[in-house]
């Protein structure tokens, strides 16, 4: 993983980019709660409203989505803290360069197979008033054969960052696992081998208002994102990316700390807890502690899911602390802030975890004795849960996964 995020910024500043730290997972923007994307510290360069830090730029930026929280650990690809490598153009080169050198990466550095990737355009979407790309669609036929160069709509390749700020069509390039085959037809298809991997997004729009008409950008710009995870999985030839060197090593710091099989039964805990940990403790080396509102709050929920899931598989003492060595060891030599923070992460994550062993126990079992109460297809009464909440504790989110786990 530190090799292949290496080598991605190290291409782009071979070709004069500026290799820049990654931004506080706190954004200086107000419209959003925590950074979602690696453009979202460059927003107002992209809206001419802040100088540029040079014509290009490239980095590694820590993210943190928590809108896909229930299906964390549980799948081979979702994560509440990812690495969003990128590189940006602010007002600099445009989409030929932003092409060909995300194609001389994949294919000449990182070395994947070219017959193996399809290239998205932006068709137009005549009710927005937007002219299909077929600038776009023509330097991908440079690269790849007809059939994998693909048209599609607005929903998959027209970025926006939300309902206003900077946005324009995008291309993206999906990579076929198995190969030997056309894959056209499952681009987009949340087929599990035919997976997007990194987005090209030409900014040329700023959306000032919700619904408002999109105005030009004053520079055509470029802002691509590929998740570092997501790449590692691919060219460490693993399916998930669980089993990728960044995350297989937290996995393993649980099991082992657990006395525990880090591929048994408690498989899904201990992928939870891996990424949980790194969410929690990028958070707090940003400066979050946990609290019961805003950001705040958000670290507290992915802390006490992270927390409840160690003590479902027995840990009678608090465990995430005890990670935080192994985390630091495979990632702080890049992200210098956690190696500072060390000793404040380890003392908040073993705080709130002694804190919420108080509770955890006597919410539980309040939790057991209304689920038995209830009949086949009942739901638990909101009343419940809000008292779990109340009274020990549990975010609302955590009783769902308790439950969910339950089937
Ligand atoms: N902003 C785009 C994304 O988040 C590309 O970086 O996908």
């Amino acid at each position: 993983g530190e090799e292949i995020r290496e080598a991605f910024l190290n291409f782009y500043a071979e070709r004069g980019h500026k290799r820049m730290a990654s931004a506080s997972l706190i954004p200086e923007d107000p419209t959003v709660l925590l950074t979602i994307a690696g453009m979202l510290p460059f927003k107002p360069v992209f809206l001419g409203q802040q100088e540029r830090p040079a014509p290009r730029a490239t980095s590694s930026q820590k993210c943190i989505r928590t809108n896909d929280i229930e299906n964390v650990g549980r799948t081979a690809r979702h994560h509440t803290f990812f690495e969003m490598l990128g590189n940006w153009s602010f007002g600099d080169y445009f989409k030929e360069e932003a092409i060909d050198w995300a194609w001389s990466l994949l294919t000449e550095v990182y070395g994947l197979d070219p017959d193996r990737f399809y290239a998205t355009w932006f068709e137009g979407d005549a009710s927005q008033g937007l002219e299909p790309d077929h600038g776009a669609r023509d330097l991908w036929l440079r690269h790849l054969p007809p059939d994998h160069v693909l048209p599609g709509n607005a929903k998959d390749n027209f970025w926006e960052m939300g309902e206003t700020g900077p946005c324009g069509p995008c291309s993206e390039l999906h990579y076929d696992r198995i190969g030997g085959r056309n894959a056209a037809a499952l681009v987009n298809q949340d087929d599990p081998d035919v997976l997007e991997i990194w987005n090209l997004v030409f900014m040329q729009f700023d959306k000032p208002e919700k619904d408002a008409e999109m105005i030009p950008l004053p520079r055509p710009s470029i802002d691509t994102g590929m998740g570092l995870e997501r790449v590692s999985a691919i060219l460490q030839g693993r399916h998930d990316n669980y089993d990728v060197d960044l995350l297989r090593k937290l996995i393993e710091a649980s099991a082992h700390a657990s006395n525990d099989d880090p591929d048994g039964d408690n498989n899904v805990s201990h992928r939870v807890i891996a990424d949980h940990l790194r969410s929690a403790a990028f958070l707090v080396a940003d400066g979050v502690q946990p609290s019961n509102e805003g950001r705040g709050y958000v670290l507290r929920r992915i802390m006490r899911r992270g927390m409840r899931h160690a003590h479902k598989i027995g840990n009678k003492d608090p465990l995430m602390h005890r990670l935080v060595p192994t985390l630091v060891e495979s990632m702080g030599e890049h992200f210098t802030e956690l190696r500072r923070a060390e000793a404040s992460i380890t003392e908040i994550l073993r705080l709130e975890e002694t804190r919420f062993k108080e509770t955890l126990d006597r919410g539980l079992r309040l939790l057991g004795e209304e689920t038995d109460r209830l009949g086949e297809g009942e739901a638990l009464p909101g009343a419940v849960a809000f008292r779990l909440y109340d009274t020990f504790g549990f975010p609302l989110d955590l009783t769902a996964d308790i439950l969910r786990g339950q089937g």
